[in-house]
């Protein structure tokens, strides 16, 4: 089961955390992958590249040595399967545009889209909401993900198949306290899938969205251990503890699967029953 043999994948975000996860299992299974970022370890570009994000997270990623693309690839090459690392920030159009053309023509289709690259480094309540944050969370969330989107399905169209992951969040479904940026982008995901789940019929095209609770990537470990809010988070759930980034992998893995076939349109939880009313 969940043999993904001969598939082409591209994840967006997987210099780190759950991208890197996501993609190392998708080879596993035997997928080719792309593994896509805005931050490449080898980069001369780098540090200036981090800085111009406006993300703190993305300077401490850079500074920490968190960003692991190039190592990914060349690891699932390791494992017998084609990969390269490519710089692409999911907010240029023209530069996604680009990138799947040249990974169709490399790789000789699409088949799979992970849309995992967000930012969330930033809490502030919303009279305290920075706009240029506001702005910037929509455009890489949100518009990042339709832009990556729009820009695979002719070539998913082109195999009468193809698979698209979202990243939202129980920040999306269930609100999040100073994160209304992040909220909102999350929530939007759940929408976008689900338009593509109703257009993507046709075409043999699953369009679905995972929810998860504080899954311990590096990002969120760190969060973790600095912020008291996430003990509550930990308590919330029913097992008393965060997730692992590989239950988000196997979620991904399945949801591209053969076997998933039926599944569209749905939005997974996967967060250790956080959101159930608890006693
Ligand atoms: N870890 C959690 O607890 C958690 C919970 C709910 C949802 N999520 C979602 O899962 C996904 C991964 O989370 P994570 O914890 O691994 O986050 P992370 O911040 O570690 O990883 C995000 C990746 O996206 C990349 N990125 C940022 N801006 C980009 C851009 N403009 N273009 C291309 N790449 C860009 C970053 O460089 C990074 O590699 C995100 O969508 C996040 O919102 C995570």
């Amino acid at each position: 089961m969940f043999d993904l043999s001969g598939k082409v994948a591209i994840v967006t975000g997987a210099s780190r955390g759950l991208g890197r996860e996501d993609a190392l299992t998708l080879a596993r299974l035997g997928a080719d992958v792309v593994i896509s970022d805005i931050l490449l370890e080898d980069d001369p570009d780098l540090a200036t590249t981090a800085e111009g994000a406006n993300s703190v997270l993305a300077q401490v990623a850079a500074a920490q040595g968190w960003v692991h693309a190039n190592a990914t690839a060349e690891e699932i090459r390791r494992l017998g399967r084609r990969s390269t690392a490519i710089k692409m920030d999911v907010t240029d159009r023209d530069r996604v545009r680009e990138v799947f053309r040249q990974v169709a023509e490399q790789f000789g289709k699409i088949d799979i889209l992970i849309n995992n690259a967000a930012t969330l480094d930033h809490v502030a309540q919303i009279p305290n909401q920075d706009y240029r944050l506001w702005d910037r969370d929509i455009a890489v969330n949100l518009t990042g993900a339709f832009n990556c989107t729009k820009e695979v399905w002719p070539y998913l169209v082109q195999n009468h198949w193809g698979r698209i992951v979202y990243m939202s969040s129980v920040a999306g479904t269930m609100g999040g306290f100073g994160q209304a940026s992040y909220s909102a982008t999350k929530a939007g995901l759940i929408g976008l899938a689900r338009t593509a789940a109703l257009e993507g019929g046709r075409h043999g095209i699953t369009a679905n969205a995972i929810v998860p609770g504080i899954i311990l990537s590096e990002a969120a470990r760190t969060a973790a251990e600095t912020n008291p809010i996430y003990e509550r988070f930990r308590n919330r759930t029913v097992f008393k503890r965060f997730g692992e980034p590989s239950e988000i992998a196997a979620t991904v893995a399945f949801l591209c699967s053969e076997e998933a076939g039926y599944i569209t349109g749905a939005a997974i939880e996967v967060a250790g029953g956080m959101s159930l009313l608890t006693a």
